[in-house]
């Protein structure tokens, strides 16, 4: 079970910087707002925005898997590479989980030792990336051998679509009609572009359902058919996610590890003035669900507007880290910089690997370090850390992972989901739009010529009208 320590949040350690525990114990003023706000979540689960709630479980769950496992089943053998395009929330989630639980020199490995394709996620449109990415899959076992998995619940992301143009060519240019098993959508089931073309073309495709977003669609088809693809237990991340949503149904708030991230973050935000969240990963492996989080976090509390349309401009700054390495980049800022950050440190108990520090190197000054294993080294750091941040006043939390497997990884993703959710609500805001995204989106459509923005593309000429100020 993953666990969740905070005391170092809190006034006990770290003084005028944290909160006061009291707050939180039942009766506190803490309490009784997650006591509201759970049931607040309990009446809309499952509705509107929320339905990415109830993806763990029946009959979402049974729904998705089925067929999923089906395809994976079939497509088993079949290809050397998956290439997955999508970006933003179609594709950091899987990008996430991909990287915490395989190798991570999975692409590296030979075939039998990989026991899948290799992974290539697409979600930028840099041309060296993209030209790169594809030209290998050409020539490491061919396009025949190369599964394109295309996710937009749009359809219309401008980055996706043109990289789905240039993978369609390529297949239909070496494969010819055949291209057709070679590539699979994730997408709408009823609406948008790209539905409206697999209709026509006759491409497999799996659900984005409704009422799940980009951020808080990794535990649906937009995760798990990538993730079965390359042999994660797809059904053992849902009963993490699954089991995590129960403990976060909990209306008692010490109950709670969401409600509870949620209070610790948004009330050292508010009243600490911690604006800034980093979440530090001990563990190269999970660094990649601080990226996920960071997506989660920015645009979903990033808002000018409260529900009532009132300007706040509320939201926090996530960022990502990595121990130790970062100890030997960041933590001098994090210790003596401004004092506006709360820090998550990840933690793993027991490592997928251990390697052992040999003994005999016959110098005195590194004598601590044989005998002792790399995992004993790298919690040592995590815990000087701890100590050092506390010693300076810096609130700081520790999330820790017994181990790092499918089952704890969703309940990781399901537990900063809920989280999000809680602090939305404490918030005041929509935590399941993005408006502000738009207006680069457009911007973007008329400078490259899109049929109806070409207003967009004045005004875009007209904002950023050449001046003197270049050097
Ligand atoms: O979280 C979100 O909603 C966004 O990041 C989207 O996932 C992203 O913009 C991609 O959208 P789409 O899946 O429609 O292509």
């Amino acid at each position: 079970m993953l666990t969740i320590d905070f005391a170092n949040c809190l006034a006990e350690r770290v003084g005028p910087h944290g909160l006061d525990g009291a707050i939180l114990e039942d009766g506190g003023d803490a309490a009784r707002e997650t006591a509201r706000i759970t049931a607040d979540l309990a009446s809309t689960r499952g509705t509107g925005w929320e339905r990415w709630r109830d993806l763990p479980t029946d009959p979402m769950r049974s729904a998705h898997l089925g067929p999923i496992r089906d395809y994976a089943a079939r497509a088993h053998g079949r290809f050397d590479n998956v290439v997955v395009l999508g970006i933003g929330g179609s594709a950091l989630g899987a990008i996430a989980a991909h990287s915490a639980l395989n190798s991570p020199i999975h692409n590296l490995l030979p075939a039998p030792e990989r026991g899948g394709p290799r992974l290539f996620v697409l979600d930028n449109v840099d041309p060296t990336l993209v030209g790169a990415t594809l030209g290998f899959a050409a020539k490491e076992g061919g396009l025949e051998r190369t599964l394109v998995v295309i996710v937009s619940k749009s359809g219309e992301t401008a980055e996706t679509a043109a990289q789905f143009l240039i993978a369609r060519r390529l297949l239909i240019d070496a494969l010819g009609d055949q291209h057709r098993h070679n590539l699979v959508a994730v997408t709408d089931p009823a609406k948008g572009t790209l539905r409206a073309l697999c209709d026509r073309e006759g491409y497999e495709t799996f659900p984005v359902p409704d009422g799940v977003g980009g951020r808080f669609s990794v535990l649906s088809p937009v995760g798990l058919l990538p993730l079965a693809l390359v042999g994660v237990d797809i059904a053992a991340l849902l009963d993490g996610g699954a089991a995590m949503d129960e403990r976060c149904a909990n209306g008692r708030l010490l109950d709670n590890p969401a409600a509870l991230l949620a209070t610790l973050l948004v009330r050292l935000g508010r009243e600490r003035a911690k604006h800034t969240h980093v979440l530090m990963t001990y563990s190269n492996s999970l660094y990649l669900l601080a990226d996920w989080f960071r997506q989660l976090w920015a645009e979903s509390l990033g808002k000018r507007v409260d529900v009532d349309g009132k300007e706040v401009f509320t939201g926090f700054t996530p960022v990502k880290a990595l121990g130790a390495t970062d100890q030997h980049s960041q933590v001098q800022l994090y210790r003596e910089g401004p004092n506006d950050k709360v820090i998550g440190l990840i933690g793993v108990e027991e490592h997928a690997r251990e390697v052992a520090i040999p003994a005999g190197g016959g110098v005195a000054a590194l004598e601590y370090l044989e005998g002792a294993t790399l995992s004993k080294l790298l919690a040592a750091e995590q815990r000087a850390t701890e100590y050092a941040l506390v010693a300076s006043e810096r609130p700081n939390f520790t999330i820790r992972f017994p181990r790092i497997d499918a089952a704890h990884v969703g309940a990781f993703i399901q537990l900063w989901q809920v989280a999000t959710a809680y602090a939305g609500r404490m918030l005041r805001v929509d935590a399941y739009d993005q408006p502000a995204v738009e207006t680069g989106k457009q911007a973007t459509f008329g400078l490259m010529g899109k049929a109806g923005f070409s207003e967009h593309l004045e005004q875009v000429n007209a904002t950023l009208a050449p001046t003197k100020w270049t050097v």
